[in-house]
This record gives C-alpha cells, structure tokens and sequence, in this order.
C-alpha cells in the first residue's frame, strides 16, 4: 500500500458536434413554452453527435488530446477503463476500440494497459476512478497512470419526456500520484438500493419512469451524505467551495442543493441564523406521526430556498458547476465530471486561487446509486483548466433545425435504416469509418 496522494492528473472533454437548441427549436415544434426548457429544467441547448461520431470517436478523441498535451506515450498509461451506458457490445470492451484508435497515433501499443468497461448507469464514470485509485493506492501499477474515459450518447426515444434532457459527449481523465488537479478523499458514501427507475434491457433507448427518477435520485443522494459523514464527519457548508453533481438537467440540482443544504445546515450556527426568519428545522422527535413531520419538513424547505444564506450559497457552490450542463445536457457517465469541470473553470475566469479548497462531489447513477466524496484542489489545477478547449468546442458546434434533428436522431437509431449525410467536416479527430467483416465498427483517423 502507498499513502501518495492520488486524483485526477488532467482532463479534457469532447463535445458532440451538434447541437440543438431547446428553447428556439426544440420547444416550438414540441408545442412547449421555451421556459420550460431554459427555467424549468434549466437547460439551453443539447449536443448531439454527427453521423461519424459516436461513443468511441468521441472518449478517443478526448483521450487523444489529453495524452498529447501532457505528452504521454501508450508505456505510461498501465489501465483503460471507458464507464458508458451506451456500449454497442455485450462482449468487446469499448476501451479496446479506443485503445485502439490511439495507437493509430501513438508510438507503441496498449497491449501491457488492463482494460475494461464499467456498468452502472451514470455512477460508473466515478467508480471507474475508484478503480484507478484502489490500483494505484495497492501499489499494482508499475509508476503508471490510469485512462479512465466516461463517454456516452444520451438518446431517448422520440417523444420520451426524456428527449428535453438529451446531449452526448466525452470526458477523459488522467489518474495518477500526486495530482495536478484534484486529490481524491479516501473516505466515500453510498446511497445504494435496488430501482426500477431508468432501464435498458436489451434496447437502445432506456425505458425511463421520470418523476420517480427523480425522487429516487434525492433518495440516494441523501443516503449517500449520511454515509459519508460516518466517516469523513460531519459536514459544514463553509468546509468546501464547491458542489458538482451528477447534473441530467440543472433544474435536478436545484432540487437536491436545496435539500443538502437543509441536511449540512443542521445543528449548525447557520441554522440558528436562520431560526430568527424561517424557525428552527422541524426534528423528528418532536412530532407523533410521520405524515406530520414530512408536511412541516417541505413547509421549512419551501421557506429555506428563498433566504438570502441559502440563495448566496446556491450561487458560489453550486451554480457555477452548471454552466457547461446547460449548454450540452446531459452525458450520463460524464456529467459529474462536467460539473467539476464547470466549477473549476468558473473560478478560474474569476482569477480565484482555489488550491486547498474542498469540493464536495456527488454522483448519481439510476437502477440506482449515489456516492459521494471530497476532492482537493492542488497546486497546478490552474494549468489544467486553462489548458480546456470546451468554449471554441461549444462555440463550433453546427446548431441543427428540427427537421435535421430528427435525422439526426434517426442515424442513431439503430432501428432505423437512414442514410445521413455529415453536418461537419472532421478536422484533426477520429471518426465512424463503417462495419467490418464480423459486425465490429472502425475507426480512422482524420488529418
Ligand atoms: N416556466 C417555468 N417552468 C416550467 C414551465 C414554464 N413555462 N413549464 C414547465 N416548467 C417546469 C416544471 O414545473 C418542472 O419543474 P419542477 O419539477 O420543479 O416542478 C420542469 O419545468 C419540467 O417540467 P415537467 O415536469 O412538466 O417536464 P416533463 O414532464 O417533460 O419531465 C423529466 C421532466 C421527468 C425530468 C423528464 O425530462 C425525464 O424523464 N428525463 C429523464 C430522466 C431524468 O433525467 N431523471 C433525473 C433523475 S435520474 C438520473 O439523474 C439519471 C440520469 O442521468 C438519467
């Protein structure tokens, strides 16, 4: 066992190419009022992926820049693991397609790298890093790094309440000793049960109970606090500077920042500021029943959420991590690594200098999971938010019309027999380059 610290390295992001804008073309055609979109889910626009693009053209594509950048070779990197809920085989991992497509542009070969893919729904981006960090922590990885790469193309079927919440992308990350990012807390919390809510059983798009979703994910989040606070103690709103969460629409994060808020608040100074406005949080012990006891519980919540320690705190901790989500959806595994991403970058062009500061990281996946742990912001973390290209990314994207969105819905449908032509031109990325002799896709790479 070695005690080194270990986290995330480097990271970078690949976006979808398109992109389709909920409340000027979404909205309409669906007969919805845009606010509901920009207000009530919280979400401007979702990026889709050209017809070349797909789960591994997208995790390789990041992948690539990031060894570039930090100019790693294929002998550097000792385990690939690819977290997705998007995977097109049940047997070949989506780690060696990626694998892969790198060593078209890398000298040497992966053949020495532990690969594999992970499952469970969008938690499995983060429990893929947990996997580096346990391999690095019990000394197996030979002074190398880990790939762990969380990419996915987050369809619904057509007409799916889902559909408002779509996007697809990549996110690559780079797990090592002594990090230039973020340190990982050794201590971690489970919120874990078994739920119908947001499945695929042998289909494309998932069969989705939407409200229940939702309830299941403040559920599992809140569990997944408590857990945490067993080991890592007690948490106070001033111990960390920022919250990213699992984000499938922002409007899901206001949801679940109230609540912890609430939970993190208790018993604290906060709570006795509050107490002269808003009273003090109902306690269970005081109430007869149950019933009695929820109702006085919501009716505090209600009034918590308007208050100015609340708002103030919304707006530092939590907002920040939101901005990217907003403008691409949701990416499933990726997305709380978006949020992180998104937070960071916030400081960043604030000129903030946030090395030592705590972010409190919460990730969801349905079916359903929460964990939740605390990472530390280090020394070079500047370098690597500054290094991110994701504005131009966003900035390039090809903004589709309904009818081209349709189309481009259908070419990724498996179901569905269309031929799309491309909305962009590759352009220094790897790309679809059609099926080979025993129904495996390929790859090429494009100057
Ligand atoms: N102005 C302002 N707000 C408006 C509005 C308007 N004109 N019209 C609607 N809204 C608000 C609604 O009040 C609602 O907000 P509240 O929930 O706070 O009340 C919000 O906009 C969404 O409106 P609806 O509830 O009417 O939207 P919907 O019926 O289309 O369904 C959804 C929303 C259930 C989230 C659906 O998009 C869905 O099923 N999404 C996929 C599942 C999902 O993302 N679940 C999240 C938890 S599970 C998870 O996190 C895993 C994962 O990644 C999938």
């Amino acid at each position: 066992m070695t005690d080194t610290p270990v986290g995330i390295d480097a990271i970078e992001i690949h976006t979808g190419k398109l992109k389709l804008d909920l409340a000027e073309t979404f909205a309409p055609a669906m007969g919805d009022s845009p606010e509901k979109y920009t207000k009530g889910l919280g979400l401007h626009a979702s990026s889709f992926p050209d017809t070349y693009e797909d789960i591994v053209t997208m995790g390789a594509n990041a992948a690539h820049r990031l060894m570039d950048r930090k100019g790693l070779e294929p002998d550097d990197i000792g385990r690939i693991d690819v977290a997705t809920e998007s995977a097109f085989d049940h047997s070949k991992p989506v780690s060696t397609y990626i694998a892969g497509c790198l060593e078209q542009r890398f000298e040497g070969n992966f053949h020495h790298a532990n690969k594999g893919e992970r499952k469970f729904a969008c938690v499995a981006g983060t429990q893929s890093i947990d996997d580096a960090y346990n391999w690095i922590r019990a000394d197996r990885h030979r002074g190398r790094a880990a790939l762990v790469i969380a990419t996915d193309t987050a369809l619904y079927a057509r007409d799916d309440p889902g559909e408002s919440t779509q996007g697809a992308g990549a996110v690559a990350m780079l797990i090592d000793e002594d990090p230039n990012l973020v340190e990982l807390s050794t201590e971690q919390g489970y919120g874990s049960a078994d739920e119908t809510d947001f499945l695929k059983p042998q289909q494309q798009f998932p069969s989705v109970d939407g409200k229940r979703s939702v309830k299941v994910y403040l559920a599992r989040m809140r569990e997944a606090l408590v857990d945490y606070e067993r080991v890592g103690g007690t948490i106070h709103p001033d111990d960390f500077r920022l919250g990213p969460f699992h984000t499938p629409f922002p409007g899901m994060v206001r949801k679940a920042a109230v609540l912890a808020y609430r939970h993190i608040t208790r018993g604290t100074d906060i709570e006795d500021e509050l107490a002269e406005d808003i009273g003090k949080q109902p306690r269970r012990e005081a109430f007869d029943d149950e019933e009695a006891f929820m109702d006085a519980l919501a009716d505090y919540t209600d009034e918590l959420k308007e208050t100015d320690h609340y708002l103030e705190w919304y707006d530092r901790t939590i907002d920040p991590t939101l901005d990217i989500a907003r403008q691409v959806g949701n990416w499933y595994t990726g997305s709380v690594h978006v949020a992180r991403v998104s937070g960071l970058k916030s400081l960043a062009e604030a000129g903030e200098d946030a090395v030592g500061q705590n972010l409190l990281v919460g990730s969801y996946g349905s079916g359903a999971q929460a964990e939740i742990h605390v990472e530390t912001v280090q020394e070079n973390w500047l370098d690597e938010i500054d290094a991110l290209n994701i504005d131009e990314q966003l900035e390039n994207r090809y903004d589709l019309t309904f009818e081209e969105y349709e189309d481009v819905h259908d070419a990724h449908n498996y179901d569905e027999d269309s031929s799309v032509e491309e909305f962009t031109a590759p352009d220094g990325e790897f790309v679809f380059d059609g099926w080979g002799r025993m129904g495996e896709r390929k790859y090429r790479y494009v100057e």
